[in-house]
């Protein structure tokens, strides 16, 4: 039921059951917020949204009050500004002074507010002692005193990642946001997807920063430094520089990366390219076997993570090591041939969207051989950091093709980018691999798109093909059960722990709408359509590979040791 109310002398629309903050955004009447978030249950803890309601002795917070017919609402009154205003000047109290020398320097919500409301005096000493970094973490940082408890990602952590690595920990003006047990995050069951970053409105939680390890090997004698970038980046690296989101700038990116000082960009697609080959022939041998069990993807360092935490039954993991290191290794070995270099000095950066990669860089399965596989991981948010370092204006750089040798790719490999993406890319070369015929219509658009959970059986041949995807890795304990119970049978399952897939991993940009997510999307899919390249056992990289590279490779170590990975149990209390 629609009614009218009154805000600011003005009638505006409610619907019955609303809450009072959004009536006013759907009406255009800003309103602060700080602990709010959209879809995620109101706590009312920082009161930033107090609204003055005629009748009420109190002011009330708009986010989590149920807009009334009878309502008279002043949201901008003195009594309500000055409580605002008050609001921050008790969180600056116990905050520190140090917004010049901040990785969220004019992109923090505390400070956006604090100018907002004219505070322009500390009228309260600071009253809190300092307290300590927690820096264990291979993907995020904590930073206690810049905290406002806001609890937005307790929240973000509990009820969309359902991991509940973090809590609200001791009392009064020692409260911080801590693992339960008061373990450091390197000891936790965090997974580093990096979502709880993404919503910190100040620097309180980061990404660990790896832009000084690159720095160090930039114009470096006898270093070459290379990169390898994600396709979830050149999609989304231009909205950092104020570009709306879904288009693509990969070429772009290519010659910023060069004018900081890379001497080599690859395309992480080419190394999708032969993930999905690999992770085709195991399927497409099981089918062929009848063997009933279900492969679970492993590209996704925070769901391997999670597994390893967990009761999984980790045999059911893909053995074959994710795109990045793929590609890392493949830079350490042919490219160091190639260009006839040692592998430990090539310094190997890889750019991508997710946090997450940082801790799988630093596994020890890939980090203590004789060389690191990748020696520094930049998310989004790093690259464009270190473009605008440079000096380098990204928007007028002309567009380069990635680098030789691995620059060729298909339009599959880009697929990775979204959920569903990695089973779609996957599904078109097992169909191939199962009847040696390729199909007209590569689209399979149950795969795509937003739902927890998404499943496809397709007849190919004699055989029958039956793939899941779960989206978000709060949904995995769903769809185990359905299997559990349903007796259901699944030939691969995808599972990407941030919702929406890479396209919104923890080191994108911290503003992501869902209209950001769909318009990412998108490109990609339209790129997809429009390539003649698109299945991964139709790139040329892909048929060189086996031809003959993989020959020249094999002549200095096997296959297993170079492409293949492991797991093991890792314990953690939560
Ligand atoms: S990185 Fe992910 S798992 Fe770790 S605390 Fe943040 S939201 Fe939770
Ligand atoms: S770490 Fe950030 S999101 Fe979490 S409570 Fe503190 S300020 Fe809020
Ligand atoms: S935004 Fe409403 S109480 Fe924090």
């Amino acid at each position: 039921m629609i009614y009218d109310i009154e805000v600011n002398n003005r009638k505006i629309k409610a619907y019955r059951g609303e809450t009072i903050l959004s009536a006013l955004q759907r009406n255009g009447i800003i309103v602060p917020t700080l602990c709010f978030m959209k879809d995620l249950s109101p706590t009312g803890a920082c009161r930033m949204c107090v609204v003055e309601v005629e009748g009420e002795k109190n002011l009330v917070t708009a986010c989590s009050h149920t807009v009334e017919e009878w309502m008279k609402i002043y949201t901008h009154s003195l009594k309500v500004i000055n409580t605002r205003k008050l609001i921050i000047e008790m969180l600056l109290a116990s905050h520190p002074d140090e917004c010049l020398y901040c990785i969220r320097n004019t992109n923090c919500e505390l400070q956006k507010y604090t100018a907002e409301l004219n505070v322009s005096e500390r009228r309260f000493n600071n009253f809190s002692e300092r307290k300590k970094n927690d820096v264990s973490g291979a993907g995020i940082s904590y930073e206690p005193s810049k905290c406002i408890l806001c609890g937005r990602c307790v929240r973000v952590c509990d009820e969309i990642q359902g991991v509940n690595t973090i809590d609200f920990i001791k009392r009064g003006i020692s409260t911080i946001i801590n693992p339960s047990f008061s373990k450091s995050i390197s000891n936790s069951n965090c997974i580093y997807c990096g979502q709880c970053v993404r919503v910190c409105p100040t620097a309180a939680l980061t990404g660990k920063n790896h832009i000084p390890y690159v720095l160090k090997n930039v114009h470096k004698q006898n270093t070459k430094l290379v990169a390898q970038c994600s396709p979830a980046v050149a999609i989304s690296i231009a909205e950092e520089f104020g570009v709306k989101a879904g288009k693509d700038f990969s070429g772009q990116m290519v010659t910023a990366l060069k004018k900081c000082g890379f001497d080599a960009v690859f395309d992480t697609s080419v190394s999708i390219d032969l993930h999905i080959y690999e992770t085709a022939k195991i399927i497409a041998e099981k089918i062929k076997n009848n063997d009933k069990t279900t492969l679970f993807s492993s590209s996704c360092p925070a769901w391997v993570k999670y597994a390893e935490q967990s009761d999984f039954d980790l045999s059911r993991l893909s053995i074959i090591k994710s795109p990045q290191q793929i590609m890392a290794t493949l830079i350490k070995t042919l490219y160091a041939q190639n260009v006839n270099i040692k592998p430990e000095n090539i310094f190997s950066v890889s750019i991508s969207p997710c946090l997450a990669k940082k801790y799988e860089a630093q596994r020890e399965e890939h980090s203590q051989n004789i060389y690191n596989e990748v020696d520094a991981v930049l998310s989004v948010r790093e690259l464009a950091r270190l473009i605008k370092l440079s000096g380098i204006d990204f928007l007028k750089c002309e567009p380069a093709p990635f680098d030789e040798p691995f620059n060729i790719r298909s339009s599959a490999s880009n697929l990775y980018a979204v959920s569903g993406g990695e089973a779609e890319s996957i599904l078109r070369t097992v169909i191939f691999m199962l009847t040696g015929k390729e199909t007209k219509d590569n689209t399979y658009t149950k795969l795509r798109g937003f739902k927890d959970i998404k499943e496809i059986s397709v007849k190919a041949g004699i055989y029958d093909i039956n793939f899941a995807v779960v989206n978000g890795i709060k949904n995995i304990h769903k769809l185990l059960d359905e299997i559990k119970t349903c007796k259901r049978h699944y030939d691969f399952v995808e599972i990407m722990s941030c919702s929406g897939g890479c396209i919104n991993g923890g080191g994108q940009p911290l503003k992501t709408s869902v209209e950001d997510l769909k318009l990412r999307t998108k490109i990609i899919y339209e790129n997809d359509k429009k390539d003649v390249i698109n299945k991964a056992h139709k790139s040329p990289f892909v048929n060189d590979f086996y031809n003959d590279t993989l020959n020249r490779l094999q002549l200095v170590t096997s296959f297993d040791e170079l492409f293949k990975t492991s797991y093991k149990y890792k314990k953690v209390l939560n």
